[in-house]
């Protein structure tokens, strides 16, 4: 896939003067384009950088690694032709990337991923009380992730765009080139599941058209589901 240059979702809204400033500076150079090997550490950094509910994750595990560990990491070693990065023309400012099958992908993480980190995160206590237990909790249960209401909605994202880079129509960029992505494999509809708190990236997926998924069991997260363009 060629890249695709920020002229064509630059007339967006712009929320204040210093996302405004990060847009307009450099509005051509700035494109969307398939994620290289070489973008892996660019994207941990943006990624533990808008962990913590849209802010910054830096110094609050015991690694910084942990959250990209969790919600980058495997999508880039399992799927990695289903990641895309906006680069600034020099290096990646924001991502997208996720999974066409989600049971497909919870599959692989069991496989692949949890025997490749455990050393490193090691299977919880039953109860897990710490912010690290309750994330190494996650890393070793990626079977939460199969919601029997999501069913009809197989493929999910993540997307994390810098904060400098926020604001200025790339979010809806990276949504557009990951659903063309999945409409071309032939995949119907994609789920997120953001957490209920961050209410920023809510109203983000809802302006972009995405639509509640009733769950019987939400807890601290939403869930949303769009439809992939008609091909
Ligand atoms: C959420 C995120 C990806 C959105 O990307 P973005 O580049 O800031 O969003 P865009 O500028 O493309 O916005 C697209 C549309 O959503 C609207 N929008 C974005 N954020 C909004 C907000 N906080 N409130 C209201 N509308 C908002 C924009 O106005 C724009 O509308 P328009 O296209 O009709 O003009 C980005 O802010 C981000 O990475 N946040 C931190 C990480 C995060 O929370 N990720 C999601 C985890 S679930």
């Amino acid at each position: 896939m060629s890249s695709v240059p920020l002229t064509a979702y630059r007339s967006k809204m712009i929320h204040n003067d210093v996302i405004r400033s990060a847009a307009v500076l450099d509005p051509v150079r700035t494109t969307i384009r398939p994620y290289r090997a070489t973008d892996l550490r660019d994207i941990y950094e943006i990624s533990v950088r808008t962990a913590e509910a849209g802010g910054d994750a830096r110094g609050i595990y015991c690694d910084d690694d942990l959250m990209p560990d969790l919600f980058a990491g495997p999508y880039l070693h399992l799927e990695p032709e289903l990641a895309f990065v906006l680069d600034d023309g020099g290096r990646a400012v924001g991502y997208v990337l996720g999974t066409a099958d989600t049971p497909r992908f919870v599959q692989a993480y069991r496989r692949v991923w949890i025997p490749r980190l455990t050393p490193k995160y090691p299977a919880p206590p039953p109860t897990s009380t710490t912010r690290d237990e309750q994330a190494f909790a996650l890393h070793h249960d990626p079977e939460r992730l199969l919601v029997p209401e999501l069913r009809d909605y197989p493929a999910h994202l993540h997307i994390n765009v810098l904060p400098s880079y926020q604001g200025g129509g790339h979010g809806r960029g990276l949504i557009d080139v990951f659903l063309d992505a999945l409409a071309t494999r032939g995949v119907p509809a994609l789920h997120i599941t953001p957490l209920t708190v961050n209410a920023s990236a809510l109203a983000f997926y809802y302006r972009y058209g995405f639509h509640d998924i009733p769950v019987a069991d939400p807890g601290l997260t939403s869930y949303l589901g769009i439809r992939t363009p008609s091909r």
